[in-house]
């Protein structure tokens, strides 16, 4: 492999800066946030699920890795039917999960490690089993307790058919219709609306009692001291004025790389940093929705200590996303869009620089995220021979299996570039460690309803849900007691665990560590990123500057041999080092001091 020509001191010089210093101070602005996926992350109980004890037992481990908050996906009281995204009641806990004195200590023992707590509110929909949903099915149509999600009577002279032809995004309809009751009107029993599972119906927006209802949810968990709300599906709970029919389908995670540079007919080409992450329909990004943000942005507003709502939208182009986190809105927004992007320097420049100015001119911080509960782990996907359009929200045992090697290697490179970029930075439990999804999961294991829905033609989001492995080699690898999984790991994740990689030089758990007492040292959540001038058409490199480190990203396939006497800070691999030069290889990036 031939190096390209040697870079000096002078190349490394930056230019303009792409965004300002947006933003007063706020904790949020600027913090490393952890998702715990509770299920999945350390089970107390020994039942194989884990629970509120094994996080509260497991805070150490967050404490140590360098993040600032904890962002818990549901733990609320829940039939199951979507891993706890479908509610039954949103001011309890999950008998699976622990109780409410649990929870209370678990965010005790956050605060006083000086870490935040954020929970998930799932406003969308509520569960078929949530009291309301229950009251309204022995009610009359038409009746209060009808209000308070989308019913409609079916089409045809017997109301048989659905009342349009929404698709719901995990398959299949988005109506069911209800059994025949006494009350029913001449077109029979009524339908009810599901954007997801037919066991998560579509809460009414537009009636006012379903909003106090979720403000007061809001307090209640404001009031027991949580720092904030990570916002379920953000994007969808007004819908367009009569419910007009729409012949697109939505999946969860839109796939990417649909290249379109024709700015006249779409706004959401590449230029605008859009890599295909974004929902379209008369059920997403109404207009509507923004002033549900804008009352709890008032309530927040009643408490100290820097609240905040994040927000889970589908949305693009990034101007539209912005929308959601206006100053009287909410305070951030998942940055999909950089999720989604390929593995190519140009497409990465562009999304990193259109959503730092894109956010900037609304005051905002952006958000960087690579890995979460509904997609493929980031080592699993950029391990895939064809990024982009390889299937992003699960990968079965009959997909194109991913290789480890390359997509371990190319994730640290990615997560070094993300953990360099000035905002907000999201980590997903466990890729911390490295761990690649479960990509052969037997159907017989599997439980997303996406996968049943569409027949097993999406395998779905189980593969990234896999418990954690503490202790590699013990009985389900240290995830509890008993050794219990509710889903099975894979081989890989005994070598993995956390215990194989706390104080080893050169595990992905210390590099995670370096980067992250980096970033906090050097102020690089709260600085300015400007491209590094010579390499700004660079197909290969993405390399940029802020505060007093560079970044460089090598994702060509020739090592970058850095300027002589270059002081690198941490690197997401091994260097390659001749008698003359040190080399940046393939897939691999460097913190070097400015
Ligand atoms: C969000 C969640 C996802 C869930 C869906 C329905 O996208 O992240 O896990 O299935 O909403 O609540």
């Amino acid at each position: 492999m031939t190096s390209t020509a040697p870079l000096t001191t002078g190349d490394l010089t930056a230019g303009a800066p792409v965004h300002s210093l947006a933003g007063s101070g706020e904790w949020w602005r600027d913090a490393v946030i952890y998702q715990v996926y509770p299920r999945s992350f350390a089970d107390g109980n020994g039942d194989g699920i884990g629970d509120l004890p094994g996080v509260t037992a497991k805070l150490d481990h967050l404490k140590q890795l360098g993040v600032d908050a904890v962002w818990l996906s549901p733990f609320y009281r829940s039939p199951q039917k979507d891993a706890g995204y479908d509610v039954a009641d949103y001011r309890d806990i999950d008998p699976l999960f622990g109780t409410l004195a649990d929870f209370d200590e678990m965010l005790a023992g956050a605060h006083e490690r000086g870490l935040k707590i954020i929970v998930d509110l799932v406003p969308n929909h509520s569960s078929d089993q949530h009291v309301w949903f229950q009251e309204a099915l022995t009610a009359a149509p038409g009746s209060a307790a009808r209000e308070r999600y989308m019913f409609r009577d079916g089409r045809g002279p017997a109301g048989s058919d659905v009342p349009n032809n929404w698709q719901s995004i995990f398959g299949g309809p988005a109506w069911t219709r209800l059994a025949p009751s006494e009350d029913d009107g001449p077109l029979g029993p009524q339908w009810y609306l599901h954007l997801f599972d037919s066991t998560q119906p579509d809460l009414n927006w537009e009636n006012p009692e379903v909003r106090e209802e979720f403000e007061a949810v809001l307090r209640f968990w404001l009031d027991r001291g949580v720092d904030g709300f990570r916002v379920d599906v953000a994007h969808g709970m007004i819908k367009a004025p009569g419910l007009p029919d729409w012949e697109g389908q939505v999946a969860m995670v839109e796939g990417t790389v649909e290249e379109s540079t024709d700015k006249a007919t779409d706004p959401g080409a590449p230029e605008d940093g859009s890599t295909g992450a974004g929902h379209h329909g008369p059920m997403f990004d109404q207009d509507g929705v923004h002033e549900i943000y804008r009352a709890w942005h008032r309530v927040l507003a009643e408490y100290d200590g820097d609240r905040c709502l994040v927000a889970e939208a589908w949305v693009e182009p990034l101007s539209r996303l912005a929308r959601y986190v206006r100053p009287d809105e909410m305070n951030q927004a998942f940055n999909f869009s950089f999720l989604t992007a390929p593995w190519d320097a140009a497409r990465l420049r562009t999304v990193v620089g259109a959503s730092l100015s894109t956010m900037d001119a609304v005051g905002a911080p952006t958000t960087w995220v690579l890995s979460n509960h509904d997609v493929v782990r980031h080592v699993s996907r950029l391990g895939l021979a064809d990024i982009g359009s390889g299937p992003l929200n699960g990968i079965g045992a009959n997909d194109p299996q991913p290789d480890l090697e390359l997509g371990t290697r190319r994730a640290r490179a990615a997560t070094l570039l993300m953990l360099g970029l000035p905002g907000s930075a999201y980590m997903y439990q466990g890729e911390e460690l490295g761990l690649p999804d479960h990509t052969t999961l037997p159907d017989d294991v599997r439980e997303d309803p996406s996968f049943f829905r569409t027949g097993g033609a999406e395998p779905g989001r189980d593969g990234c849900r896999v418990p954690l492995p503490w202790v590699g080699g013990a009985p389900g690898n240290g995830f509890g007691a008993t050794g219990k999984t509710w889903l099975p790991q894979p081989d890989v994740y005994a070598e993995l665990a956390a215990d194989k990689q706390y104080g080893v030089e050169g595990s992905t758990y210390e590099m995670y560590r370096t980067a992250l007492e980096l970033r906090r040292a050097e102020k690089i959540g709260a600085g300015v990123l400007s491209w590094v001038d010579a390499l700004t058409d660079s197909p290969d490199v993405v390399a940029f500057r802020v505060a007093g480190v560079v970044v460089l990203a090598n994702l060509g396939a020739a090592p970058l041999p850095l300027p002589a006497g270059t002081d690198v800070l941490v690197a997401s691999g091994d260097l390659a080092t001749s008698a003359d030069a040190v080399a940046v290889p393939a897939d691999t990036t460097v913190w070097l001091r400015a």
